[in-house]
């Protein structure tokens, strides 16, 4: 898809086969067009102001409707923004996302927004242009590696047309849909991955595209495969992916040098990549066990979150983790009441084989701190349930050691519209996950606090360095309870969430 910013109107525009304008919620009894309508209102014959006055067009969240033009093969779309006042940059994301699919669903293939008529002199229109980008190329986004689209064609062209009141930011616009388009770029690539099952998406899998990625954009790829993890003592990972006769365990590391010199900082980014978890010996009910290839969301976004570093050459310096393993029962599992030791020495007791991410997750962690040191660390995970009933499929937990890096993050869920929630860390969380016979235990006896203690055991393996853990258990996928819930531009499926977040939160490092 095409993306451009233009000066001119969108009904000067010869050759677009729709032209999209946003209206606000309509109110009181006697509900009207508001003047900005009227150019578009004109070229439909007065039909605007008359839907609107009898209440058929009311500008609410979500509403859109489709008004052919005359004798022409064009047509008017007039998309719903909701109240005023809750019109942000996340809405437009939205809206955009909801016009495009509705625009391929009637096979056409260009469009032009009257950018004006979506900002409302509330939303910057240069984050306007971003947001609105990046709604449109995600929501036309399809998984379609193992079955052709059922909507053959696609929207070609997208216009933002600026018009003379707009016209004057046209410079900034398109800087912001360049890094729109890169952004994009990344989390349609990651999808790409993320979707795909575990007899496909294997650890080694994992690393081979980290290696691609690597090659395509000039980074630094390293592998350790069982061996060389055994030798390093990463016996957390090990245990994890012991059951696996045909997908041993990897962590994959990729490095990005940063544009800052020897002065920037450096962000560690540690995914879980459990590539299918049945719970192993601690087995999961059959019941959305399928949903277990999503386990491994954290690693794939820590691959499109490097790839999205390296395309808008951010300034710090940034090491990803990838902890990749599949955690099946057989034989060689790791068993309930086992005693592993970790990268460093740190002993876990395994009461839960069901709670590996947090074991997997400890040698990424420990072995990233110690070998580079990072100025601030920043894992994600699909760690828990409990994080999903506690928040649902709107924001992902956000644990962190530092208030600001926690503000730096929330603003960042903020601007992208990947929201986060902080959660409580305490002593107390600490002492719930100490363990009789190791440092840790993974689990508890009871379901206290699941997602908060699952943090604390995290924590462990951080030292003193600044750290903020994502629970992205409840935004990572969007599975069949989620679809009714989720953005017009999620896709069902593995969503990319953290890749947008984080590298706006590395732009502004
Ligand atoms: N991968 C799951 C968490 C999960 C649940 C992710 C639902 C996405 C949707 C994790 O490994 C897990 O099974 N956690 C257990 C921990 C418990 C055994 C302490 C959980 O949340 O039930
Ligand atoms: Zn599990
Ligand atoms: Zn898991």
């Amino acid at each position: 898809m095409k993306l451009e910013a233009v000066r001119a109107e969108a009904w000067d525009l010869e050759d677009v086969e729709a032209v999209v304008v946003g209206l606000t919620e309509r109110s009181g009894p006697e509900p009207a067009l508001p003047r900005s309508l009227g150019p578009d209102d004109q070229k439909v014959g007065g039909y605007l102001k008359r839907a609107v006055a009898r209440g058929e067009i009311r500008g609410k969240r979500g509403e859109l409707h489709v008004v052919p033009l005359p004798g022409l093969d064009r047509r008017l779309i007039v998309a719903g923004l909701g109240p005023d006042r809750s019109l942000d940059a996340e809405e437009l994301r939205r809206v955009a996302g909801s016009v495009v699919r509705q625009a391929r669903g009637r096979r056409l293939r260009s469009l032009a927004f009257r950018l004006p008529l979506f900002t409302q002199g509330r939303v910057d229109p240069a984050d306007a242009a971003s947001a609105m980008a990046e709604g449109c190329r995600l929501a036309l986004y399809e998984f379609t590696r193992f079955k052709p689209t059922e909507t053959p064609g696609t929207v070609e062209r997208v216009v933002l047309a600026l018009g003379p009141e707009q016209g004057r930011l046209l410079a900034r616009v398109r800087g912001n849909l360049e890094t729109a388009g890169k952004l994009s770029e990344a989390v349609v690539w990651a999808r790409d991955i993320g979707n795909l099952p575990a007899n496909v998406a294997s650890p080694a899998f994992l690393a081979e595209q980290a290696r691609a990625m690597g090659k395509e954009f000039g980074l630094k790829v390293t592998v350790y495969d069982e061996q060389q993890l055994a030798e390093m003592g990463c016996g957390g990972l090990l245990a994890v992916g012991g059951g696996s006769s045909t997908h041993p365990p990897r962590m994959v590391v990729v490095e990005y040098p940063g544009q800052g010199g020897a002065r920037s900082r450096t962000v560690g980014v540690v995914g879980k990549g459990i590539t299918f978890d049945s719970g192993g010996i601690s087995i999961k009910p059959a019941i959305h066990m399928s949903d277990m290839k999503f386990d491994k969301s954290g690693a794939v976004a820590v691959l499109g979150i490097l790839r999205a570093a390296a395309a808008l050459k951010v300034r710090p310096r940034v090491i990803g983790v990838l902890c990749c393993a599949e955690n099946v029962p057989s034989g060689s599992s790791y068993r309930p009441g086992d005693v592993v030791r970790t990268f460093g020495g740190k002993t876990i007791e395994v009461l839960n084989t069901d709670a590996e991410g947090r074991v997997a997750l400890s040698d990424g962690l420990s072995w990233l701190n110690a070998t580079h040191h990072p100025d601030i660390i920043i894992d994600l995970a699909t760690l828990t349930g409990a994080c999903v009933t506690a928040l649902g499929f709107d924001s992902a937990g956000l644990f962190a050691t530092d208030d600001g890096l926690a503000r730096a993050l929330l603003a960042s869920g903020e601007a992208t519209g990947e929201r986060l929630w902080r959660m409580p860390l305490k002593p107390v969380h600490h002492e719930m996950v100490r363990s009789d016979v190791a440092d840790v235990k993974n689990s508890l006896e009871a379901p206290l606090a699941g997602a908060i203690t699952a943090a604390a055991f995290l924590h462990t393996f951080v030292g003193d360095t600044p750290w903020a853990h994502l629970d992205i258990a409840g935004t990572a996928y969007v599975g069949s309870g989620a679809a009714r819930f989720a953005p017009s531009y999620a896709s069902s499926g593995f969503v990319g969430f953290g890749i947008r977040l984080l590298a706006d939160y590395l732009k502004g490092l």
